[in-house]
């Protein structure tokens, strides 16, 4: 999960605005004007969530820090009532027996920090220190996985580059440095994290789908490659120590304009663990009026493909492919699935959900993670995204991932067939082939 979507409380104990409360209530924006403020109410229901998470034998469980929480103006003084919900729900984990993994940066940026330029001011990486230095020391001592940033592709391109995302902003001016300072962060945090306790392991996610032509022509060849290395290579490269990929994205070279000579030696990190997050795959296209990238993706509902409500294809051997690749790169250590997952359109009959594309989807995948185990890929976990369902973003309450279902107005939750089949997996109970 990620304290965004989920935790809801947005003006309680002392939280101010995040960039997504702030984008959120601007028309139009959210698919139905929608607004995280209440989501699933996780704030207040933690630990019902939990007690319902230890029944099922769940034993892992990521969710994310807000920023705006722990620190309201992004910096400066620190809300102590918002650090004492960490250490609660925390608390509320390890009693239960369930083992937390926390994200420090799932793309709620305060607002306060925005206003000052956000990802775009170079600055972002002193308030990102200060951040964690307010987090870490205090959390230490009982959550030991750390994730630095979700998914830093999505967060630039879709909130830097395209709009689409909070904070809205556009084109090359925003988005490069954003992507600067974000691989920045990624280094940066880690040796912070690793000075406040060594026995700390580390990682930080990143958004990936394998990509394939769409016609074997050398337009397409073309297109496809200088798609991978927005949509796959853009961070994993630089940290590990390649550069960004600038052969394929000419543009990418106006990165320079940004950097100071030492960011050169302090992009490679070598990272306990890289998170691996895999929803479906692409199909690429030439296009001569796709600025730049001269590519686009062939919509999955034009191919005849099986598609979930977010309209991607379900393509179980990506996951395969993508964890393939990833297991390539030098720097890597261990992989981790920390998200993968689908939303589906639930029918409720007499309080039971019968998931069965989900739960499909999941046991798919899941083989398909074992493979790549079997054939000696260091992948040594896996989160199903996600527990309950939430807000989506810009997609606002409408798609479903959760294994467990929210209704919209009481809030009240029910365990999804998807969510049994899960822990009867996690038992032992389940086979994959079934
Ligand atoms: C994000 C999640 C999101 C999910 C489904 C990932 O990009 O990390 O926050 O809900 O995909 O869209």
């Amino acid at each position: 999960m990620a304290a965004a979507q989920v935790e809801g409380a947005a003006f309680i104990d002392g939280r101010q605005s995040s960039i997504w409360d702030d984008f959120s209530s601007k028309k139009g924006k959210i698919k139905n004007n929608s607004l995280p403020t209440i989501a699933c109410d996780f704030y207040h229901k933690y630990k019902e969530d939990l007690g319902l998470m230890a029944n099922l034998g769940i034993k892992n469980f990521r969710t994310s820090i807000s920023w705006s929480r722990v620190l309201p103006d992004g910096v400066g003084v620190i809300n102590s009532k918002g650090l004492d919900f960490y250490d609660r729900l925390i608390d509320e984990a390890l009693l239960n027996g369930i083992t937390p993994w926390l994200t420090l940066y799932h793309w709620d940026l305060p607002l306060a920090l925005q206003k000052q330029g956000g990802w775009v001011n170079r600055d972002v990486l002193h308030w990102f220190e200060e951040y964690i230095n307010a987090v870490v020391p205090r959390l230490q001592d009982r959550v030991k996985h750390w994730m630095i940033l979700n998914e830093p592709t999505v967060f630039t391109g879709a909130g830097y580059f395209l709009g689409v995302h909070a904070p809205g902003e556009k084109g090359f001016k925003n988005f490069l440095p954003a992507v600067h300072h974000a691989a920045l962060s990624i280094g940066q945090g880690y040796r912070q994290i690793k000075a406040i306790n060594p026995s700390l392991v580390v990682g930080s996610t990143f958004s990936c789908s394998h990509v394939t032509p769409f016609r074997n022509t050398g337009n397409d060849i073309a297109a496809c490659n200088r798609a991978d290395a927005i949509l796959n290579r853009l961070f994993i490269e630089p940290i590990n120590g390649l550069g960004y990929p600038v052969q394929e994205l000419k543009q990418l070279s106006r990165i320079e304009k940004y950097a100071i000579a030492s960011d050169w030696d302090n992009l490679p990190v070598a990272l306990d663990f890289h998170g691996v997050q895999v929803y479906t795959r692409e199909q690429i296209k030439y296009s001569w009026f796709t600025p730049y990238l001269q590519a686009r993706i062939v919509e999955a509902k034009s191919r005849v493909a099986h598609i979930t409500q977010m309209g991607w294809e379900v393509h179980p051997a990506s996951i395969y492919e993508m964890l393939k690749k990833f297991a390539s790169y030098p720097l890597v250590k261990q992989l981790i699935i920390t998200e993968n997952g689908a939303a589906f359109d639930d029918d409720i009959a007499d309080e039971v959900i019968h998931d069965v594309h989900r739960l499909t989807y999941l046991k798919y995948h899941i083989g398909e993670v074992l493979r790549a185990k079997h054939e000696g890929v260091p992948v040594a976990g896996y989160f199903v995204w996600t527990w309950m369902d939430n807000f989506e973003w810009a997609e606002g309450y409408h798609p479903r991932f959760g294994l467990v279902h929210v209704d919209n107005i009481s809030l009240r939750r029910i365990v999804k067939n998807s969510g049994y089949w899960y822990s009867s997996f996690l038992d032992g109970n389940a086979n994959l082939q079934e």
